[in-house]
């Protein structure tokens, strides 16, 4: 047992596996946001209560849980979000359909309203029974743990027990290991566990400026010409976008991958440089499993595991010499071409289809990790390769994914899904906060207008605004149906439907100032961008159990409505708030019932915000993009600091960077605008002062 950093205890039983997320690390630990975090002297509990324990089928560790502790996290749990009194089995699945523990992205790290976080540190697909086990004897004192007093007699009485509601344990099953390694991070809150356990990942990814602006996916079977007339009807039709994504039609036997512009796209480099003329980010689809058509295959066979997936090679991503190989080819074939991201699909695995859709977990890889394993690293691995050809190029970029694990913060990655139910990907914005993970509720096709708009409003609020059209023909505001889209039949009253699109996204780019500073604290200091109203008040019970609002950085909290709602209730947390379009004052504490027109998501902004708000543009490139209108909260007692830099390189690590304060004095009715730094970057500006 050891202090392995700042707050972080490490504690080895056993012997551990070689393979393991922190042994497999791609990033150091960000040591001096670490040492700038204040340290309490006392880890969160005796860490000699934690024990492990070899069995027949693996190993096994238990850890303290106290009577009134909550618990978040796992990865994205897209079904669940309190964890208390739930076992979940952490496997990778892309279709997590039941709320087993079946994960894009699941994560071995848990935290506690009691203000820790548990890190176990293992690829495999280990079991946590959350309080919800109880032993015959107590494993320190080896004494009987009922007692006559406490045995019931009546069914009723079982059930009302409720056992993981008393002081309990959390017990970790891993499969096949001899032993692990836990980390446990400490508080003192909840939230500073989790800013140490991003920090200690690397610390938040800082996308480039557009990667938050809008994205949209073209149609997967679109040539070259459909691209370009989509990016001009944008821009004609005065619908903000900075990023177009290419689906598989882009490269020849997309299932699977030969890695080569397809004869629908005979001119990419005219293609790239006719998006960059327009202003707009060209992103591309792709995975990773190798067709023998591809001139990778023979260079990448050595380093493959042993079955297929789609007739394709599946490289070992875990071995450096498997990445750099890929990673040239990506360089070479598309970055210098102008692609300025990825979407990785298909990492994950699956178990409902009758296609090799996914390798075995009882493969063999050639750096001697196993199936099981290699579902764990292959999506932070594959991030990792093409993550490494933009820092070479010393360019940020932002990427989509569909898999993930342990230590994701320093990626610029968000993940999606095919499922497509609005609850749980609200409640993914709020769970991916607790892992170092980011989500999108991406939008296609909808059942109505209403479901539409309601999609829309939240992929606004999250960390990337994605339109995921790779399945209809035509923007989705033009024809809502998936069909009635494909056959160009567009609604009578789609240009209404189409202005209240417009205005959803421009929000989004209003509010880009104020997200990518939220992003700056990410990168810097670990806090996640989105979280759960939990992170932050996890003293007050009525948090506990809220999954579908959450804050977007420090001072707005977002409820967002689906359809059929026409109104929901909102818990506001203490303190005063003030709704966003009508000024209306709110007291915390309390849940409010809210009711919203279809153009309104419920916007609340915490009282003395100091609140700055861009003007709306088509694209970031636009330098109206960094003119600010700023809305006083209150007192304005609250500056809000902005972060300016060139919003593409990673030049900001070397100081091109300036901290802008604004702040309002409200007894002179004053704002005023401070620049911390002289970078030669562009700057932001004040249009008005809004009070
Ligand atoms: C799916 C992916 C979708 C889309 C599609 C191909 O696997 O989740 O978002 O990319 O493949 O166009």
């Amino acid at each position: 047992m050891q202090q392995h950093l700042p707050g972080i205890w490490r504690l080895t039983f056993g012997e551990p596996e070689l393979a393991t997320p922190v042994s497999k690390r791609y990033h150091e630990p960000d040591r001096a946001g670490l040492a700038s975090l204040p340290v309490p002297n006392e880890a969160p509990f005796t860490l000699d209560r934690i024990t492990g324990q070899k069995i027949t089928r693996g190993f096994v560790v238990e850890l303290p849980l106290g009577a009134t502790e909550q618990i978040y996290g796992l990865g994205l749990q897209l079904l669940s979000f309190n964890q208390r009194g739930m076992k979940k089995t952490l496997r990778v699945n892309s279709d997590p359909v039941v709320n087993l523990g079946d994960s894009h992205a699941p994560v071995p790290f848990y935290v506690s309203t009691a203000g820790y976080g548990v890190l176990v540190d293992t690829a495999r697909y280990a079991t946590f029974y959350i309080g919800n086990t109880q032993k015959v004897r107590d494993r320190h004192t080896g004494s009987l743990v009922s007692d006559q007093a406490s045995i019931v007699f009546s069914t009723q009485d079982l059930q009302d027990r409720r056992p993981h509601e008393d002081e309990s344990t959390v017990t970790v099953e891993i499969p096949v290991a001899a032993g692990v390694d836990i980390y446990i991070f400490t508080g003192p809150t909840m939230r500073e566990a989790i800013q140490r356990y991003n920090l200690f990942s690397g610390g938040g990814c800082f996308p480039p400026r557009w990667g938050l602006g809008v994205w949209y996916r073209c149609r997967a079977d679109f040539d070259q010409q459909q691209v370009l007339q989509l990016a001009d009807s944008f821009r004609a039709d005065e619908i903000p976008c900075d990023v177009l994504g290419l689906e598989p039609g882009w490269q020849t036997h997309s299932y699977s991958c030969s890695f080569a512009w397809s004869g629908k796209f005979l001119e990419p480099r005219r293609l790239a440089d006719a998006l960059t003329e327009r202003h707009y980010h060209m992103n591309l689809w792709t995975h990773a499993f190798t067709h023998a058509s591809s001139p990778l295959y023979n260079e990448l066979m050595p380093y493959a595991g042993d079955y297929e997936v789609w007739q394709g090679l599946v490289p070992d991503l875990t071995l450096h010499e498997t990445r750099q190989a890929l990673g040239r080819f990506f360089a070479h074939q598309h970055v210098d071409m102008g692609a300025a991201g990825y979407k990785l699909d298909e990492c994950d695995n699956s178990d409902f289809n009758s296609s090799p859709w996914s390798f075995p977990e009882l493969s063999h890889f050639p750096s001697g990790v196993d199936g099981e394993q290699m579902h764990s690293f292959f999506g932070l691995a594959f991030q990792e390769t093409v993550d490494a050809i933009f820092r070479e190029h010393n360019q940020r970029s932002y990427h989509d994914v569909r898999s993930s694990h342990a230590l994701a913060s320093p990626y610029s990655f968000v993940l999606y899904s095919d499922l497509y139910d609005q609850r749980d990907f609200i409640r993914g914005v709020v769970n991916s906060g607790f892992s170092g993970l980011l989500w999108t509720p991406e939008v296609r096709h909808a059942e109505s207008v209403e479901d539409l708009v309601r999609r829309l409003q939240t992929v606004v609020f999250s960390p990337q605004a994605q339109i995921n059209a790779w399945y209809i023909k035509n923007p989705p505001w033009k024809q809502w149906d998936r069909q009635r889209n494909n056959a160009d039949d567009f609604s009578p009253d789609w240009a209404e439907v189409q202005a209240i699109c417009r205005d959803t996204l421009r929000l989004r780019m209003r509010l880009l100032p104020y997200l990518y500073s939220s992003f700056y604290r990410y990168t810097s200091e670990g806090i996640p961008p989105f979280r759960a109203l939990v992170m932050d008040y996890p003293g007050d019970p009525n948090t506990w159990m809220i999954d579908d609002e959450y804050l977007m950085g420090d001072r707005l909290l977002v409820a967002p409505l689906i359809a059929g709602q026409k109104s929901r209730p909102v818990y506001l947390p203490q303190g005063t708030w003030h709704d966003f379009w009508t000024n209306a004052t709110y007291t915390g504490g309390t849940t409010i019932d809210y009711s919203a027109p279809l153009t309104i998501i419920p916007l609340f902004i915490k009282d003395n915000t100091v609140l700055p708000l861009a003007l709306p543009t088509l694209h970031t490139a636009d330098p109206q993009s960094l003119l600010l209108d700023v809305r006083i909260y209150g007192e304005g007692l609250l500056p809000i600091t902005l972060i300016e830099d060139d919003g593409l390189t990673y030049d900001y690590r070397r100081g091109r960077l300036n901290k802008v304060t604004l702040s309002w004095d409200a007894a002179a009715g004053l704002g005023s605008m401070k620049r911390d730094g002289d970078a030669d970057v562009p700057y932001y500006s004040i249009n008005q002062w809004q009070v």
